[in-house]
């Protein structure tokens, strides 16, 4: 009997719970997913799943040839910078290929009103002195970058709950997870008199609606620039990830050559 070829998907994204369901349905793969554990209570991934973070490039480069794994694939959010920069180096350490699934980002079309910045502090300063009503549609980590700011009213959006709450005098509380459509999107705007909206530039379907909300409405929408990631081979969908596994097959993906040279 063929022994199954593992492959470990760093996810955290919808995107890498459906690729892990679609390479699973084969007989000759045995998918473990990687989480880092932020959520309080994840979806079901519906295949096996570890948790927590691998103690850097040595530790992941270690889980690897110590699980002998086959084929990394980095399905981590284009905002997760740090995990993807560690797989592709504990790639090149281990001798494991690399496949990464990096969904594009949104691009402005006529009507929107970005102002792009580069990080969530540039966000903050970019909203200015005076007083405005601004939604904050990042992770409950980045959002206390916003106590520099307390002058603004804010409507925070997250997953599980922000603790401890943010020190400014005015923001709103609410839980949810997406996907968001444009419709409900544009009604929560404008029930909390919304006038600036502050996101990453996530890309794909599920959260785009409040900045087709945006644009509709005219509000100023200040987007936080992508970070910088590795060049690794990559496809932008799960379909096309998967099309690449199929048509070259886990052993005769390019490995990718060791850093150090020796
Ligand atoms: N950043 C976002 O906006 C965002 C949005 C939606 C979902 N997510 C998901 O949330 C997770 C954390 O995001 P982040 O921005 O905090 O990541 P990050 O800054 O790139 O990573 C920080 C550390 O968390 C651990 N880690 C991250 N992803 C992991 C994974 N899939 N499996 C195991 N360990 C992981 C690693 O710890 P060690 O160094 O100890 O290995 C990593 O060094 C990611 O899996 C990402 O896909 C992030």
């Amino acid at each position: 009997m063929v022994p199954m070829k593992k492959i470990l998907i760093l996810g955290g994204t919808t995107e890498a719970r459906q690729l892990a369901g679609k390479l699973d349905a084969r007989a000759d793969l045995s998918i473990t997913l990687s989480l880092a554990g932020r959520t309080e209570s994840p979806v079901a991934q519906g295949v096996p799943v570890r948790t927590g973070g691998f103690g850097g490039v040595d530790g992941l480069a270690a889980y690897l040839r110590e699980m002998a794994i086959n084929l990394l694939i980095d399905a981590t959010h284009p905002y997760a910078a740090r995990i993807s920069a560690n797989a592709a180096s504990a790639a090149r350490t281990s001798g494991v290929p690399i496949l990464a699934l990096r969904r594009p980002g949104w691009e402005p079309v006529e009507g929107d009103r970005w102002l792009e910045v580069d990080s969530v502090a540039g966000a903050a300063k970019a909203l200015g002195d005076v007083p405005r009503r601004v939604f904050l549609a990042l992770g409950r980590q980045e959002v206390a970058a916003f106590e520099a700011t307390p002058q603004h009213h804010f409507l925070i959006r997250s997953v599980d709950p922000v603790e401890p709450k943010l020190a400014v005098p005015n923001a709103d509380y609410l839980l949810a997870r997406g996907p968001f459509r444009e419709a409900d999107e544009r009604a929560l705007l404008e029930k909390h008199r919304i006038d600036a909206i502050v996101s990453k530039n996530s890309g794909g379907d599920a959260t785009y609606g409040k900045i087709a909300a945006a644009r509709a409405l005219g509000m100023e929408v200040v987007m936080v620039r992508r970070p910088a990631l590795p060049d690794v081979p990559s496809a932008e969908t799960v379909e096309a990830l998967a099309a690449i596994v199929d048509q070259f097959g886990v052993d005769h993906l390019v490995r990718p050559v060791d850093e150090r040279g020796v």
